[in-house]
């Protein structure tokens, strides 16, 4: 098992190379989940580092997640945007996925928008749907895996954190005033996501315990990082693609699978890179 993340002279060789070779100091980070990659290419003035050639740095290996750190601007804003993300079913070692974030507050970066794919456990909700996240249940951290898990170091925060105020109320507001102004209130819903670990898509029998335990939608990722984000005073917003249904009925003959999921990105990634950008300038 991998120690990488663990001690902070790590995190900060990690932020002081990057400071060293790129031009811009963000304070806004962007974190794309699977298929959302494209927000990146929204970046003006780029400069790209390949995760392979960041010290210390995690290698993402799922199919849609390109794999590398990409700063520049993003209407006018310096912005640090993560092309690839980690996630915990890759290599069961929680501090990889959580990395980079910490690496963000070294750099000096106030704001964490997160994005990721997820299933809907909300009857109401639609595919294609974009949920501000106002909540996150860590179905993991049940289990005993919670990305503060260890010692904790106070650089970067205390060790018992609230979580009650992981997502900042004024961002998911402005989420809501850009939607309506972009003609997108129709599809942006306000919910509660379910992390699970993957790499299996839910049981019939767990959709219903996540539906009973109050959850709107669910997904393999963005808590982890959340949680050390909180942890570490970033102010967070996170936005779910709602890309598929989960499946409910043993007789529906459905299966969600990862090509449903990259399929509604590929056909929603527009809007949602449009709901960024106007975000980006009033944050
Ligand atoms: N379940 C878990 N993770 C997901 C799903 C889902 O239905 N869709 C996209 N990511």
């Amino acid at each position: 098992m991998h120690t990488r993340g663990q001690c902070y002279e790590e995190y900060e060789e990690t932020a002081r190379w990057l400071l060293d070779h790129a031009d811009q100091r963000p304070d806004v980070a962007i974190i794309c989940g699977s298929g959302l990659g494209n927000l990146a290419d929204l970046l003006s003035d780029k400069t790209v580092f390949p995760y392979k050639d960041i010290p210390h740095f995690p290698i993402s290996t799922v199919p849609g997640h390109a794999g590398q750190l990409v700063f520049g601007k993003l209407q006018g804003r310096d912005c640090v945007c993560m092309q690839g993300r980690f996630h915990f079913y890759e290599s069961s070692n929680i501090s990889m996925v959580t990395f980079p974030v910490r690496i963000f507050f070294l750099l000096g970066v106030k704001t964490l928008i997160v994005t990721n794919a997820a299933g809907a456990l909300n009857d109401s909700y639609n595919t294609g749907d974009i949920m501000t996240i106002k909540d996150h249940i860590n179905l993991p951290g049940f289990a005993g895996v919670n990305s503060l898990c260890g010692q904790n170091d106070d650089r970067f925060g205390v060790r018992f954190p609230s979580m009650s105020d992981a997502y900042d109320s004024d961002l998911r507001a402005l989420v809501k005033q850009a939607a309506e102004e972009l003609g997108f209130e129709s599809v942006l819903r306000e919910g509660v996501y379910c992390m699970v670990a993957g790499p299996t898509y839910e049981t019939v029998a767990e959709c219903k315990i996540l539906q009973l335990l109050g959850a709107d939608a669910v997904g393999m990722s963005t808590v982890p990082e959340v949680v050390v984000a909180s942890h570490c005073g970033l102010r967070v917003l996170g936005l779910s693609l709602i890309t598929n249904k989960v499946v409910k009925d043993y007789d529906s003959g459905e299966k969600v699978n990862h090509d449903e999921v990259l399929r509604t990105t590929q056909r929603r990634t527009q809007d949602l890179q449009k709901l960024v950008s106007t975000l980006i300038t009033r944050i």
